[in-house]
């Protein structure tokens, strides 16, 4: 298969560009979303597992908090596991989400997680989007007010903060009046601790990183030798983000369609970043983009954040009595 051609701008964009970059959501190709699965699993990759325990303890909060009958619509939903959390708290509450709108970029997981749910949960309506979430979204019509967007993973750390606060006045447009978003946030932490996170013993952070070369190497008929490149993850303070990079382990050149690229020893590629966002800066980002900040909650040892976020203003009360306005 090849490349998206918009994708493959992207990606000579980035690597003519300096420093060199690549999109992140290129990592998302079958082998990659193999190796994330394994990342979630990892010992030192606490953010799946802390999320998770999170939101099975506070479901019930969370489900109270949100509109009943809402349609769930899920941002990057590689793993139906946290949405299943949400959708059985709603259920339980007697407020059952009238459908859920799985959207990610990587196809063939989407198709797998949509299956498993018609399997395990017939009876709830499943319109799964295979798109770029950061592209503009139109929600099927089996989805309508009042929405709930789902942002778990703390994947909105991929954003640097003026395309984050861009995409949740997007999404704010896209889900529509009276809205909630539960959006989930690594917080910041020792740096000792995040650098594990992203740099693991078993070497599976390594093996995602350079399987963007492989991918290239595939699909744009590049020919880099991905041994030749260093996996590196870098705690960048001043703007508060791990960045993982391909760091040129000698002096090599590359061809990637028809151009060439000239590595020195040393040189990177800058391929991820994570931001990790304190409580108080999510809430100045989510306010800059016009949502209300809700509620926020966090683990005991303060690892991870769940911010709900509400639309608020005169739409809210268009949700409190339907018949008027
Ligand atoms: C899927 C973007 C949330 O930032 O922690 C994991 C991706 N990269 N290890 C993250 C990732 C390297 C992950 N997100």
């Amino acid at each position: 298969m090849a490349l998206d051609p918009g994708v493959l701008d992207e990606v000579l964009a980035g690597l003519g560009a300096s420093p060199r970059t690549l999109p992140a959501k290129l990592f998302y190709d079958e082998e990659g979303c193999r190796l994330f699965a394994a990342i979630t699993e990892l010992p030192e990759y606490y953010l799946t597992r802390t999320e998770h325990a999170l939101l099975a303890a506070e479901a019930g909060a969370i489900a109270a908090a949100l509109p009943a009958h809402a349609s769930v619509v899920e941002y990057g939903a590689s793993s139906e596991d946290k949405a299943l959390l949400l959708l059985d708290a709603l259920a339980a509450a007697g407020a059952a989400a009238r459908c859920y709108v799985p959207i990610d970029i990587a196809a063939p997981a989407l198709t797998a997680l949509t299956a498993r749910l018609a399997a395990r949960w017939p009876s709830l309506t499943v319109a799964p989007i295979a798109a770029d979430f950061l592209a503009p979204i139109a929600l099927p019509t089996a989805a309508p007010p009042p929405r709930v967007g789902f942002f778990p993973g703390s994947t909105i750390g991929n954003l640097e903060p003026a395309a984050a606060r861009a995409f949740l006045a997007r999404a704010r447009a896209t889900l529509g009046p009276a809205a909630r978003f539960l959006i989930g946030v690594d917080l910041r932490k020792d740096p000792a601790r995040l650098l594990a996170a992203y740099d693991d013993a078993a070497g599976v952070t390594a093996a995602f990183n350079r399987n963007l070369l492989v991918r290239l190497n595939r699909e744009a008929g590049a020919d880099f030798d991905p041994a030749q490149f260093a996996h590196e993850a870098r705690w960048n303070a001043a703007e508060g983000r791990i960045e993982l990079h391909l760091v040129s382990r000698r002096a090599q050149r590359v061809r990637l369609a028809n151009i060439t690229l000239t590595f020195s020893e040393g040189d990177s590629i800058h391929t991820e970043n994570c931001y990790k966002h304190s409580v108080q800066g999510f809430v100045a980002l989510a306010s800059a983009a016009g949502w209300q900040a809700r509620r926020v909650w966090t683990d005991a040892d303060a690892t991870f954040a769940l911010h709900l976020l509400a639309t608020g203003g005169a739409d809210e009360s268009n949700l409190a009595s339907p018949g008027i306005g």
